[in-house]
């Protein structure tokens, strides 16, 4: 699967652009500030039905902050509309057709093929996996960041996934409410919390047991592409625990209703659940270098488009944003002779100029030109 084209209106500081990036590689090539990142993000939405840098979608208009490259923008010029405009390609030879219109009260209005689709919708069919400088986090940060991780590389290859996440963060969700109000249990209120132990259990079972697989698959072909960036000199490997049946879940959400009470929220669950990276045996969330977590992430984005492939037969559209720096030039060399092969479509953002792809764009001030 690839893109084949991206054509922006009023996207953040682009007041019109059409992208049309090769089958290889495609590098988005300029300075500071000038759009490249933006541009990764909007191919990205077409994956996730959202803006990943922003929960505030209105953020994507034109001008909205007052300025826009470096010139303020009035109120009366701020643009009353977004809109993304994509088109990809599958391996069957299918060509699809998405637009993502975002209006100035808020609203957003998805179409595939001129039919309107849900954000949900688009998880799934066009599929990227997206490596950006806020992933380093991903080493280092709570393990929220790396449930999040998870959940969106797996829905992306199971919407059975989705639904069954969707379903249990319905019922946590009300059933924390509960709990938020609740002093002590008596037995209506036990009978209460107890309504919801079927479908948590059930869905807890599912989704960690995907979750504890995707991880051990994820894990031995993400330490052969660490092992071979670094030529062998370190050892990685991730885990995931967390993993029950139906009814060792049951059992705990009863056993720990007093608890719950106590906490004012469920504290057992795939919700409070982690993954875990080991370099050479010791937690790299305490001490992996700035360029090991990005060696890190890079080979846990490279095996999630690995296993994509695996399942789907078609490799999604790698979107690597800023990825060079602080990486040594052995693994930097590794990383684009890797990329460069197998039939995988790049997208990269960069600031340096040396650097070598089928098809450069120059980015400016949000305008972009390929080059000659
Ligand atoms: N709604 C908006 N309207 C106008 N400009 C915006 C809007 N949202 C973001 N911008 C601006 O877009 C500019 C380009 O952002 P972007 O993150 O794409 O830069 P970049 O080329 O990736 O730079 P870097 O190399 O520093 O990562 C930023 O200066 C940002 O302030
Ligand atoms: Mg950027």
């Amino acid at each position: 699967m690839h893109l084949t084209s991206l054509n922006l209106t009023n996207y953040r500081n682009i007041l019109s652009a059409e992208f049309v990036p090769a089958e290889g590689v495609t590098i988005l090539h300029g300075r500071n500030g000038q759009g490249k990142t933006n541009i990764l993000e909007a191919v990205n939405a077409f994956a996730q039905g959202r803006p990943y840098r922003t929960r505030h979608e209105k953020d994507l208009l034109y001008g909205i902050a007052g300025t826009a490259n470096g010139e303020a923008v009035t109120p009366d010029k701020i643009a009353q509309f977004t809109r993304a405009e994509a088109e990809f390609v599958s391996g069957d030879g299918k060509t699809t057709h998405e637009t993502m219109v975002w209006a100035a009260d808020g609203t957003k209005k998805l179409t595939r093929d001129d039919i309107p689709a849900r954000p949900a919708d688009f998880i799934g069919r066009f599929r990227t996996a997206l490596f950006s400088p806020e992933n380093l986090q991903l080493v280092k940060g709570g393990p929220g960041q790396r449930r999040a991780f998870l959940d969106l590389a797996i829905s992306q290859l199971d919407p059975l996934y989705l639904a069954s996440l969707t379903r249990y963060n319905k019922a946590l969700m009300q059933r924390n409410a509960l709990l938020k109000s609740w002093r002590s249990l008596d037995a209506a209120s036990r009978q209460s919390l107890q309504s919801y132990t079927p479908v948590m259990a059930k869905e807890a079972a599912y989704i960690t047991d995907k979750r504890e697989s995707y991880v051990r698959q994820m894990s031995d072909i993400a330490a052969k592409i660490y092992s071979d960036m670094t030529d062998n000199a370190e050892l990685m490997k991730a885990f995931y625990r967390g993993r029950r049946s139906e009814d060792e879940f049951s059992m705990l959400f009863r056993d720990y209703e007093n608890r719950d009470v106590d906490a004012g929220m469920t504290i057992i669950g795939p919700q409070r659940d982690d993954m875990t990276v080991l370099l050479d045996g010791v937690p790299a969330r305490q001490m992996a270098s700035q360029g090991q977590q990005r060696a890190i992430v890079l080979s846990l984005k490279l095996a999630e488009g690995e296993i994509s492939r695996e399942i789907s037969g078609e490799y999604p559209v790698f979107l690597l944003d800023d990825v060079l720096s602080e990486i040594d030039a052995p693994r930097r060399e590794y990383l684009m002779g890797e990329l460069a092969e197998g039939g995988r479509q790049v997208i990269i953002t960069t600031c340096e100029s040396e650097i070598k792809g089928d098809k450069i764009y120059e980015v400016e001030k949000g305008e972009i030109r390929e080059r000659e």
